[in-house]
């Protein structure tokens, strides 16, 4: 995946805490794409791991106190808060995040954080009964209200043995956070709905119809959405995907379900871009028990299933609200996209081929044409996330001129 760290200044607070350990391999990740990683240790953080560490994985001096001069030609604490493109405080302790909270300024990181107007990202990491006491709590909702962004810890067994939250967040969601602090959030404001992934059709417990689709497409899509700072649903078919961190998911199985869930959804949307390879047929008799082979070989009769974008762009939509459509197709791709384009009233339809091995279905790559009323787009040959961009950069030149209102 793109990196889009280089040339960044990641300053890092670390405080004390047995996570500090993985922090230290977040900090190599960034300083091999290029971000610039100054990092600031507590006192106790230096219990945990040592300056070296760090100095050795980012190749720059690490800061530890206020007042020492030993950093000739580092930068200095108000230096530090004002070149720095974010701040990412991990693991913080109980105690930094009080001292954030109450806008102490008694030690170097604390005093940068003042100082800086960049973002700051916080990710607690301590033991469950800390993390849950009321004090904490109310420490983390006041760090809110501050603007700052608080990264929940994952739940689990701890060093210390308790079970519950207080673990340090996995490094694949901090990376989505920086991501979104760092990016211009262009789609600030969008409701946008997604839908992913292949439905299922069931025949009897045990069997399905089904289609070759695997999501990644749809998952991109959402995931490029709330990197740019749109609300997120995304409503998936079966799939083997993570939930792409930040985004509300809603797991569907058959057409029907999808349906319900995207009518339900859309009132609130101002975008929904339908990449769902919805099934257009299921069988006509879903059996309660399965088909024994004994009886011969069963006749399957389909029914249609709803043609949900159909019946989605023959709704009245709200001012602003825009339906993007996805046309799998593996012959006269543009001629095809159009007619679906005007027959089910869309704003846009995205184009896929699906005959080739590194478009459509399964692939990570994916060369699409857009298609509006008046305009064709081809797209060259890019990776889903940069394709999933490239949607919303047409939808943002083409249809918000103007900021929404
Ligand atoms: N779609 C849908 N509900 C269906 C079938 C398709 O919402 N029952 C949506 C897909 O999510 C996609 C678009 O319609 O955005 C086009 O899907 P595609 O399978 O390419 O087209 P179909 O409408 O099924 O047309 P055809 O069978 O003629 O190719």
């Amino acid at each position: 995946m793109g990196t889009g760290f280089a040339g960044n200044i990641i300053v890092v607070g670390v405080c004390g805490s047995i996570a500090a350990f993985k922090v230290a391999g977040w900090v190599s990740t960034l300083a091999k794409e290029e971000a610039r990683v100054p990092v600031v240790m507590t006192d106790s953080a230096q219990k945990f791991i040592t300056p070296l560490t760090f100095a050795a994985l980012t190749g720059e001096s690490v800061y530890t106190s206020m007042f020492a001069d030993e950093h000739s030609g580092a930068m200095s604490h108000i230096e530090l808060a004002q070149e720095a493109s974010v701040f990412l405080i991990a693991p913080a302790s109980a105690q930094t995040i009080a001292r954030l909270a109450h806008g102490f300024a008694d030690d170097l990181l604390s005093t940068a954080v003042l100082a800086t107007r960049a973002p700051v990202i916080v990710c607690p990491a301590m033991n469950t009964r800390m993390y849950q006491h009321r004090a904490t709590q109310d420490n983390l909702s006041r760090l809110r209200q501050l603007g700052y962004t608080v990264v929940d810890p994952e739940s689990g067994l701890m060093a210390c043995k308790d079970e519950g939250p207080g673990r340090l967040v996995e490094w694949e969601s901090v990376q989505e956070v920086l991501w979104r602090s760092l990016r211009s959030l262009d789609l600030q404001g969008e409701q946008v709905l997604v839908t992913a992934g292949p439905t299922r059709e069931p025949i009897d417990p045990a069997r399905f119809i089904s289609n070759r689709s695997s999501g990644k497409m749809g998952y991109a899509l959402a995931r490029a959405a709330y990197r740019r700072g749109a609300d997120v649903v995304l409503v998936s078919g079966p799939s083997t995907l993570n939930c792409p961190y930040g985004v509300r998911r809603i797991m569907v199985e058959t057409a029907a379900e999808m349906f319900e869930a995207v009518c339900r959804e859309f009132e609130k949307a101002t975008i929904l871009v339908k990449s769902a390879a919805v099934s257009d047929f299921r069988p006509a008799v879903q059996h309660e028990h399965k088909v024994k082979k004994k009886n011969g070989a069963p006749a399957l009769e389909l029914v249609r299933n709803p043609d949900i974008l159909y019946e989605i762009g023959r709704k009245k939509r709200k001012p602003g609200q825009l339906v993007i459509g996805f046309a799998a197709e593996s012959e006269n791709l543009e001629m095809e996209g159009k007619r679906k384009l005007q027959r089910k009233n869309l704003d846009m339809i995205a184009v896929n081929d699906i005959s080739g091995s590194d478009t459509g279905f399964e692939a990570d790559t994916n060369r699409l044409i857009l298609l509006t009323g008046d305009e064709t787009i081809e797209l060259p040959l890019l990776s889903k996330s940069e394709t999933a961009d490239r949607i919303f950069d047409v939808l943002k030149e083409k249809f918000r001129s103007s900021p929404l209102s």
